[in-house]
């Protein structure tokens, strides 16, 4: 009976994980993320006084109707295409593909193929409903409410409409492009 207890003694901390050397990997010298090596200037900023977490989305439209009727406040001017081709490379190519197509080599994965963006029924959708699908996600697709923000959002579909969808522009982003 004694033996068992000392067992079960000595193998408590291990469970607990509280051996000083189970936390040595942790303990580095090495900077955390969100620490400084200043110790005059803490990193991160503080959070705003009575900011909570909130789950989800951060977006102000309610929802993928409201979205819809929207219309895009953003003129589709080179400076919009020429950001928006940028974050469509970031965000969309590694499912939609660099055409647009539907061909990245994360959406060959998927259970469900990523939609051709070029193709008519995409065409036919107002920008709204773009701009709704990149808020909310859709069955597979995540939202990207928290990466792109309204505008960049509205910027993205301009280089969808006048870069990929538009067959004889030559200025669509490559995997070269920088
Ligand atoms: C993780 C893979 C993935 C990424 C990244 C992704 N999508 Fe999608 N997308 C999909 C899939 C899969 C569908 C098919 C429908 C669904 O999931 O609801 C889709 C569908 C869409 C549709 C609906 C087209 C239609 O006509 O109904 C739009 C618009 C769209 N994506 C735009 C984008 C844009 C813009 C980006 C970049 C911000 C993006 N997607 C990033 C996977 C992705």
């Amino acid at each position: 009976m004694r033996l068992l207890m000392a067992a079960v003694l000595l193998l408590a901390p291990t469970l607990a994980q509280a051996w000083p050397w189970s936390m040595d990997m942790a303990n580095q010298i090495s900077i955390k993320p969100q620490e400084s090596a200043d110790t005059q200037n803490p990193g991160m900023r503080p959070f705003p006084k009575r900011s909570v977490p909130i789950p989800g989305t951060t977006s102000l439209v309610k929802d993928r109707e409201v979205a819809e009727k929207q219309s895009n406040p953003v003129p589709a001017d080179e400076k919009s295409i020429a950001l928006g081709g940028k974050l469509f490379q970031i965000y969309c190519t590694p499912c939609h593909g660099y055409s647009g197509k539907g061909d990245g080599l994360v959406g060959a994965k998927l259970a469900l193929t990523p939609y051709n963006l070029t193709a008519d029924q995409t065409k036919a959708r107002s920008d709204g409903f773009i701009w709704g699908y990149m808020t909310f996600g859709g069955a597979v697709m995540p939202s990207y409410a928290n990466d792109l923000s309204d505008t960049e959002r509205w910027n993205v579909i301009n280089y969808v409409r006048k870069v990929l969808q538009n067959e004889h522009s030559a200025t669509a982003v490559t995997p070269q492009a920088k």
